[in-house]
Parts: C-alpha cells; sequence; structure tokens
C-alpha cells in the first residue's frame, strides 16, 4: 500500500455544489448587468472591474465602458486616453492599462473572440487563474474553478482550514478542493452562487450562518469559529543575522574587504566576516564557537599580538536585524602578500574618506579617534 496516495486528500462532495446550486437559483443575485449577457467582451470586462471593486461602484462604470466601446475591437482601437478616462474613478488603473493590452491582444491573436479555454485567458494580460474560470464559465459553460478572496473565506470557514490562505501551500490545498467540488452541470449557477455567497451571506465580518445553505456542513459555524477563519495574514517575523567581525590593527591600519557587488553592501568596503552573514536559527552556537576559528582567519594575515572581545552590537535593517560580534585582533606582524586581493590594509588615519557600511562605520568609529571622522 502506497502511503504517500493514501494521505491524498479526496475532497469530492457532490452535495457541496448542490446545495450552493440550489440556493443561488432561490437567493442568489440575478439582475446585474452582466448577468444579462453570455458576450465573452462584457463578461470580462465585469469580472476585471469587479477584482478590486463592489458591484454598486462597478456598475455605472460597466455602462459607460459599454456605451463607449461596444465592442472588443471598439476598445482595442481606442486611445489610451481614451481608456484611462472612462476608467478614472476606479483605482488600481494598472487594470486598465492591462484591459487595453488584453483587448489589444484579443483582437490580434484571436480575431476578437476571447478563447473557452482558461489556459489560454489566463495567459492574457490582466486575467488570472480565477477570473479565468468566472469568464469561461459565464461566457461558454466551461467546467473550470475560481478562487478569489471571497471564495477562500467561504471555504475556508466551511472546511476548517487552518492555514493562512494567501500561504502558497494553503492556497494549492484550496485550489485542489476547488476543482473538487465543481459540479458536472449548471456552472453558471455554481460559480455564481460562491461569489454571492461570500459577497452577501458569508462576508468577513458577519455572516448570516442562520440563513446559509452550507451551514450543515460548515467547521467554522460548528465550533463556533467563524469569527478566526480565515486565519489572518501573519505578521513577518523579524530575521535575525548574526555576524563576526574582525577588527584587525596593525601600525595605525586596519584590514579592510571588498564586498562581493551582489547581495548586501554591494562594492563598499567592510571588515571581514567570518563565514558571512548566518542565520540566528541555523546557527545558535555560531558565537560561542567562534574564537579558534576567527584567530585561525586573523593568522592567515600575519602573526596575532592580542585577542578582545569588543561589545556586541545591533544593526536593523528593513528586512532583518544583524547583531555584530566584533573582535579585535592587535597584529605583531603581517604578511606581505595578502591572501586574496579584495583585502586592503587600509589607514585609519583616512578611514573617514573610506565607503563603508553603517554599522561598521559606527563600530570603527567607537574604536578610532573620533576626529578622523567628517560626520
Ligand atoms: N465579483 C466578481 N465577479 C462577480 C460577478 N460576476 N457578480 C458579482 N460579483 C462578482
Ligand atoms: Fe459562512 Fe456561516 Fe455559512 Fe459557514 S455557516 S459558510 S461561516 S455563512
Amino acid at each position: 500500500m502506497n502511503h504517500q496516495l493514501n494521505h491524498e486528500a479526496n475532497y469530492e462532495d457532490p452535495g457541496f455544489s448542490a446545495d450552493v446550486i440550489r440556493w443561488q437559483k432561490q437567493h442568489g443575485r440575478h439582475s446585474l448587468p452582466w448577468q444579462q449577457t453570455r458576450d465573452a467582451y462584457k463578461v470580462w470586462l465585469s469580472e476585471i472591474m469587479l477584482q478590486q471593486t463592489q458591484v454598486t461602484a462597478v456598475i455605472p462604470y460597466y455602462q459607460r465602458f459599454l456605451e463607449s466601446f461596444p465592442t472588443v475591437q471598439d476598445l482595442a482601437a481606442a486611445s489610451s486616453e481614451q481608456v484611462m478616462s472612462h476608467w478614472s474613478g476606479l483605482g488600481y488603473y494598472t487594470r486598465a492599462r492591462n484591459l487595453h493590452k488584453c483587448a489589444q491582444q484579443v483582437v490580434a491573436l484571436y480575431g476578437g473572440r476571447f478563447p473557452s479555454d482558461p489556459a489560454l485567458l489566463k495567459e492574457l494580460p490582466g486575467i488570472g487563474r480565477s477570473t479565468a474560470a468566472a469568464i469561461t464559465a459565464f461566457s461558454y459553460g466551461t467546467r473550470a474553478a475560481i478562487l478569489d478572496g471571497n471564495v477562500k473565506r467561504v471555504f475556508a470557514r466551511v472546511f476548517g482550514v487552518e492555514g493562512y490562505p494567501g500561504a502558497k501551500p494553503v492556497e494549492d490545498g484550496l485550489w485542489l478542493r476547488a476543482e473538487a467540488l465543481l459540479p458536472e452541470q449548471d456552472i453558471e449557477s455554481y460559480t455564481q452562487g460562491l461569489m454571492d455567497l461570500g459577497a452577501t451571506l458569508c462576508t468577513r465580518s458577519s455572516p448570516g450562518c442562520p440563513r446559509c445553505p452550507l451551514q450543515q456542513r460548515c467547521v467554522a459555524y460548528a465550533s463556533g469559529r467563524a469569527a478566526e477563519l480565515p486565519v489572518r495574514k501573519p505578521k513577518k517575523q523579524q530575521r535575525e543575522k548574526q555576524a563576526v567581525m574582525l577588527v584587525m590593527l596593525h601600525e595605525g591600519q586596519v584590514l579592510l574587504e571588498q564586498r562581493p557587488d551582489s547581495g548586501i553592501w554591494g562594492g563598499l568596503l567592510s571588515l571581514p566576516e567570518l563565514d558571512g552573514m548566518q542565520d540566528v536559527d541555523d546557527e545558535p552556537d555560531a558565537l560561542a564557537d567562534a574564537f579558534p576559528e576567527v584567530t585561525r582567519l586573523a593568522q592567515q594575515f600575519g602573526d596575532v599580538d592580542t585577542i578582545e572581545a569588543l561589545p556586541p552590537f545591533a544593526h536593523v535593517f528593513t528586512h532583518f536585524k544583524l547583531n555584530v560580534m566584533p573582535i579585535q585582533f592587535k597584529m605583531a606582524s603581517r604578511h606581505d602578500k595578502i591572501a586574496e586581493s579584495r583585502h586592503v590594509w587600509y589607514p585609519t588615519q583616512q578611514i573617514g574618506d573610506a565607503p563603508l557600511p553603517a554599522p561598521v562605520k559606527k563600530l570603527l568609529q567607537s574604536l578610532l579617534a573620533p576626529s578622523l571622522w567628517s560626520v
């Protein structure tokens, strides 16, 4: 028995779509302007507008667009200025630029006829996987799964999905469910029903569970957790890194190292580091273990006289915090030839002119005479 296969979830459940379809036909929305047509151009236009804008705000824009641009050819032939001025006020203007591009591609590639295959539609500007499915379901009755923000919320609640739906593995699982739950027939009512449930009943802050057709099968309802699901976006945890830096001093000079062009501090001069910057989580004991190794590193550049651990300090970047462990080596001598050409003995008198990263500058500032620094 293959345990891998054994653990593959079977998300199929014909009762789910049957409940959604029955409810949509009785209680769903039926007279929205874009429901009066199977013209893919009109359906596409409405779906793009509805991506990030409420129905009531969309309706007048939808109508004005169709009056000015009755066909995809008209829209493709319009000027950018015309398109943008019709969109003005709807927000998220990338949608308008993509809308115009998409119209031109549909004319150029498909003779003005939107493809009925969602995989082809999805390649066009501004059309994602869910939008492609909605357009083909409403225009051609194509059996394809939608998964917009509202549908994610409904699924997360009904199935008690614990992860944040924006996280890739969670989203992948939701797509598997969305595909598995598709009905054999009535894809239009089913697709519209999911949208209507999410928009009118299973709302973010006050779901109408008593009137919900999915109540009997809803994990969130059964466990009183509709308010906690879906799980909110986790706060980005501040990443922490640590670096052991060598401050090697010899006869009024300090050893600096050219940083590689790519990566943090690219092109700057900095202090040599032991193994670069480590994630604290990966290398919890790196600092305790550092002394023998760091001494060996220092000895590559000369004979060591004294070693002193300097006070550690932190430097906060946008995406992480760097904890620096500086170790100072007073060198008794130095080898004439430096192992790698990216190292340079730099006169401390001129260190104020050196292109140093802020925390390195901070460190050397505290060590060397303040009069050397211009700021
Ligand atoms: N939101 C996205 N698509 C929609 C549609 N077809 N009807 C109502 N709201 C929607
Ligand atoms: Fe949403 Fe409540 Fe229906 Fe569950 S029972 S799907 S939480 S409205």
